[in-house]
């Protein structure tokens, strides 16, 4: 490795190696993903498989100087997310050494009517219920809820978004909401508000970690709703003459550090009742515009 390579996330501080050394590990696996995605993925396809662009003689070292460090210090080497950095990893080592790729990798198709109509009713069919009946919800279903909330886009590739899952409702409790959820299992969604100072994320696109957030929960209510389950958005809200901060005195409960910011939280449950759907304005209303060609 080139003793000149710096890892310098756009507009942030550079690491050099003993820097990385030093890194919490959270913090240095955050840093691997943002450099693996944008200095290999994102540059990648227009570069390696289209042809479009040449790539730079350093293409992929500062990821693989991040991956160094964190295999150096012997942390886990098989979690998806470091095999898929790998797997970036050995592409852009390919392309430094100027080897052919084939590329094989098909392109999305279009769903069939079949698949659309089950788009459709999920889209379509989800609501908030905000009314529950007293059975639990089995874990397997908490556990594909979870997991459809991980599988949502994240800004920069961070992974800086955390779950708290509360299934007794005295702790529940503990989360200011301005309905009351017995009955309902509470998700709540955090970040990691130390994940984007260490790519400048935080100067830059401040918002992104709400709105990870936010993504997750949206894909949430759609597994929920999937499985018959009804579901609602609960605001965080702050301390006010009206409402308790969302997150204080959980956090306090469980021990979470400070750097864990609260943006939402989920209720899911089995639904009370059958509810009417609400309805949107028009969408010619909700447009503002569709350009000037
Ligand atoms: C950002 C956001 C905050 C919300 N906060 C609350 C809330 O605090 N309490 C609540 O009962 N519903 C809340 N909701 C749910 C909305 O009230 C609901 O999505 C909206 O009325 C449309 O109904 P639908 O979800 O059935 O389509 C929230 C939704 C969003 C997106």
């Amino acid at each position: 490795m080139s003793e000149k390579i710096k890892v310098v996330p756009y507009g942030g501080p550079a690491y050099e190696k003993e820097d990385l050394m030093k890194m919490e590990p959270a913090l240095l696996r955050a840093l691997l993903r943002e450099r693996v995605h944008h200095t290999i993925e994102v540059p990648l396809y227009p570069t390696l498989v289209r042809g479009q662009k040449k790539p730079i003689s350093a293409f992929g070292l500062q990821a693989q100087m991040v991956y160094d460090a964190w295999k150096e210090k012997g942390l886990i080497d098989d979690a998806p997310d470091i095999l898929w950095s790998k797997e970036y990893l050995a592409l852009a080592q390919k392309v430094r050494d100027g080897v052919k790729i084939e590329w094989n990798v098909p392109v999305p198709e279009p769903f069939t009517d079949e698949e659309m109509a089950v788009v459709n009713k999920l889209i379509y069919g989800r609501r908030s219920i905000r009314d529950w009946v007293d059975k639990p919800v089995p874990d397997e279903m908490i556990e594909k809820i979870l997991e459809a909330g991980r599988a949502a886009p994240i800004g920069c590739n961070l992974d800086e978004v955390r779950f708290v899952v509360i299934k007794d409702p005295e702790e529940a409790k503990m989360v200011w909401s301005d309905i009351p959820t017995p009955n309902a299992v509470l998700i709540v969604i955090c970040y990691d508000k130390r994940i984007p100072k260490v790519v400048a994320q935080d100067k830059f696109v401040p918002h992104n970690g709400g709105f990870d957030a936010a993504a997750a929960g949206d894909h949430m209510l759609l597994m929920a709703h999937a499985l018959g389950l009804g579901g609602v958005w609960l605001s965080k809200s702050i301390k006010s003459d009206v409402t308790e901060d969302t997150g204080l005195k959980f956090k306090e409960l469980y021990g979470l550090p400070d750097y864990i910011e609260v943006a939402l939280h989920i209720a899911v449950g089995w639904p009370a009742v059958g509810t009417i759907k609400t309805q949107r304005m028009p969408l010619k209303e909700m447009m503002l515009t569709k350009g000037k060609k």
